[in-house]
């Protein structure tokens, strides 16, 4: 088989990658490790930035996005048993945010790319990239219990962190920076009408909490927990009875419900540079990490393909190589300053050490982001999302 793009992974990157190179006439295959139902039922992201909410829209995917993304101009952080509303719309000249979950996203893509009968293997086996540094590189892989070959222009790497592409690229090419953190989160989703109209982020000296939420009858909480525990320690009443002692707070309730998905992340920082080797191209968790609570992981990863999509447009158009040089360039632009959101993001809410001067520090750096507009407004302009970075 020959294409112009062979993408590797058919994550949220690989998707709108796939679907955006469509609708500029440009031919890729994609393929994907895992079968169309695990893809669709991995629950992952929640937050879309308004510019990925606009590049969704604006390429024809906005339909069940608009009907049943919910869309919040505000989040509250809570800390002291005390709630302060932090109004991101207000502060950004009326950018917001929308709850949708990743799942959906991938569901309206997977949807879009076999309307137009798009090649998307699924359950594809030792994928491996050769031949990255000529014109011509290929990826060999199994699929159908049948050994097989695809010969591509360019390679896009869209496997994720754990995926193959990354390591493709010989020892010595690629700078790793990372930062593990001593905590993971915990995830639930429950079916249960969610107890806040807006997100809540509360620091509490037991540790983290998020309230989100996937519909109004489905709840997505987190808890700060050991990276290391086992999830058998975590039974539902445990996890309730924490969420409860985190999110105190005088006349409000957390309304309880089944639990109905259960799982633990660890928390990484993370970004391999440059995003590109010969003629492969990383892109998405591929190539960086960032701890969730900045909610970036899927936008920048979208932004990354947008970049990709454009410089590939222009050299099959122009024969011009000037994009597609500077796409590891334009792309780290956002990632460094994502990561810097997502650290901030993290050191604020979460506790991280037994000592009493860290956590006063937490406190009124809190204390400083809800009575200062200027602070506020730096908070709300990283989490919508900025348009120029
Ligand atoms: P992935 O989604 O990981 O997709 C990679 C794909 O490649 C997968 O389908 C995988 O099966 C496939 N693959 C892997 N190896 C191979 C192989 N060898 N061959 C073929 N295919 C392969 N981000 C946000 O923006 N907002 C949030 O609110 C948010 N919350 C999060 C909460 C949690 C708990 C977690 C874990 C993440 C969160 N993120 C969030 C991050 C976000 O989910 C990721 O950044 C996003 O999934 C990255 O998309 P991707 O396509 O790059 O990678
Ligand atoms: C989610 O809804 O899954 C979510 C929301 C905000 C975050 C991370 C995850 O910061």
């Amino acid at each position: 088989m020959r294409t112009q793009v062979g993408i590797v992974g058919a994550g949220p990157a690989g998707l709108t990658l796939a679907h955006l190179l469509h609708l500029r006439g440009i031919e890729s295959v994609i393929l994907e490790a895992r079968s169309r139902e695990y893809v669709e039922q991995r629950v992952r992201a929640g937050v879309l930035e308004q510019g990925t909410v606009d590049l969704l829209v604006g390429t024809g995917l906005g339909e069940r996005l608009r009907r049943e993304g919910i869309v919040h101009s505000g989040i509250e952080l809570r800390f002291g048993g005390e709630g302060h509303r932090i109004p991101m719309s207000d502060l950004t000249g009326g950018r917001a945010i929308t709850i949708y979950g990743q799942q959906e996203v991938v569901k309206d893509l997977i949807g879009a790319r076999l309307a137009y009968d798009g090649p998307l293997l699924f359950d594809t086996a030792d994928v491996a990239l050769h031949d990255l540094e000529t014109e011509r590189p290929r990826i060999t892989y199994v699929h159908d219990g049948r050994p097989d070959e695809l010969e591509c222009d360019v390679i896009a790497g869209c496997d994720g962190f754990h995926g193959v592409c990354r390591d493709s690229i010989p020892p010595g090419v690629l700078e790793l920076h990372e930062r593990e953190y001593p905590f993971g989160w915990l995830g639930i989703l429950a079916t249960v009408a969610p107890s806040t109209d807006e997100l809540i982020y509360a620091y509490h000296e037991r540790g983290f909490a998020l309230h989100s939420l996937r519909s109004p009858k489905l709840s997505r909480l987190y808890l700060q927990v050991d990276p290391d525990e086992p999830i058998d320690d975590w039974p539902d009443e445990r996890v309730w009875g924490e969420l409860h002692l985190r999110f105190e707070r005088d006349g409000w309730t957390l309304r309880e419900g089944p639990i109905i998905e259960k799982g633990i992340t660890p928390m990484r920082s993370f970004v391999a540079e440059p995003m590109q080797h010969g003629r492969l191209y990383l892109a998405g968790d591929a190539a960086h990490i960032v701890p969730p609570t900045g909610a970036k992981g899927l936008n920048v990863a979208v932004h990354d393909v947008k970049v990709l999509a454009e410089a590939l447009e222009e050299w099959y158009r122009s024969g011009s190589t000037e994009l597609l040089e500077s796409y590891s360039a334009t792309c780290l632009r956002r990632v460094w300053r994502v990561q810097d959101f997502s650290n901030y993001m993290t050191t604020l809410l979460h506790r991280l050490e037994a000592d009493g001067f860290e956590d006063r520090l937490q406190r009124a750096r809190l204390a400083y982001v809800c009575s200062s507009e200027a602070a506020a407004r730096s908070l709300a302009e990283n989490y919508v999302g900025l348009e120029n970075v």
